[in-house]
């Protein structure tokens, strides 16, 4: 028996205190709602993300909940620098026992004239990224022998967007929800668990992007709750898919998009 099934006999507790996480994208939007929910729940933070991205909100929030944090500038494309920040994150912290992979980009192009230059820098940071992310945490957590990862897709990946012009975005959300199910059935009785959080709609800077601005009414009124998210609102489903209260759940899909998607 492993340590995440012996936690899982005794415990359903929310509680992250004292585990380390190594969040990617972690300086803005989604990312950061996550890193500074997983601190209110007593994790350490490693905040990865872009070496000229401003990470200082996100670590002066850590901070005021009394954790450790630690900005890693790295690229979640590169295997090298994914490993560092790994290797980095438990030096300074300590062992890594959770991951939320957020980092991603997103843009717009009519699919009939699309370049494949931009097709394919989604897929690199959206798709290959999360894979280069997963492996490198994986190893990491496969060593201590227990571990939980959520990967940020989308609800893109299970809708095709009306109004947005972004078959490359949308396929590649499909692509992250089924990496995270196959990496979960890879690890599943090594201790490590692998599940999507796919928000809908949520104000953050990727909705200031030119083609978003005119659409967030539309996209607020489509959404049956009548509004879009806030980012906190990433923060609480996150935290219950890295704790032991989610001790039985791996490979899942976790819509949180207020209902866009109910049948
Ligand atoms: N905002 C939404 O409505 C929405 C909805 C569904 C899913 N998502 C997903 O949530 C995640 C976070 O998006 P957000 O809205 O918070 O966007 P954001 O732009 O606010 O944050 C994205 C972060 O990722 C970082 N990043 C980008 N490329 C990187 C790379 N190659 N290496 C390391 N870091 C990189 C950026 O620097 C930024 O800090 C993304 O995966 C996005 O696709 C967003």
């Amino acid at each position: 028996m492993n340590a995440q099934s012996d936690a899982g006999a005794g415990s359903h507790s929310f509680d992250l205190n004292g585990q380390v996480a190594l969040v990617t994208g972690a300086a803005s939007g989604i990312g950061r709602a996550i890193a500074i929910a997983i601190a209110e729940h007593g994790g350490h933070i490693a905040v990865v993300d872009l070496p000229t991205a401003d990470a200082a909100d996100t670590l002066a929030a850590v901070q005021a909940h009394g954790r450790k944090s630690v900005f890693i500038g790295a690229d979640v494309t590169s295997p090298t620098q994914m490993g560092e920040a790994v290797a980095r994150t438990q030096n300074e912290l300590g062992p890594l026992t959770l991951a939320v992979n957020a980092a991603g980009i997103a843009n717009a192009a009519p699919a009939e004239s699309m370049s494949v230059e931009q097709w394919q820098r989604v897929y690199d940071v959206d798709v290959t990224g999360v894979f280069v992310s997963c492996q490198a945490e994986a190893q990491a957590m496969l060593d201590n022998g227990r571990g939980a990862i959520v990967n940020v897709g989308s609800m893109s990946g299970s809708i095709a967007n009306r109004g947005l012009l972004q078959c490359h975005y949308n396929s590649a959300k499909a692509a992250v929800k089924h990496l995270s199910a196959s990496l979960a059935m890879e690890w599943a009785q090594r201790g490590v668990r692998v599940n999507c959080l796919s928000p809908g709609y949520t104000a953050t800077p990727m909705n200031t992007r030119p083609e978003m601005v005119d659409q967030m009414q539309v996209f607020a009124d489509e959404t049956p709750m009548g509004r879009i998210a806030a980012p906190a609102e990433m923060g609480g489903p996150a935290v219950f898919l890295l704790s032991d209260a989610a001790s039985f759940v791996t490979g899942i899909d976790l819509l949180v998009d207020g209902g866009f998607c109910a049948r």
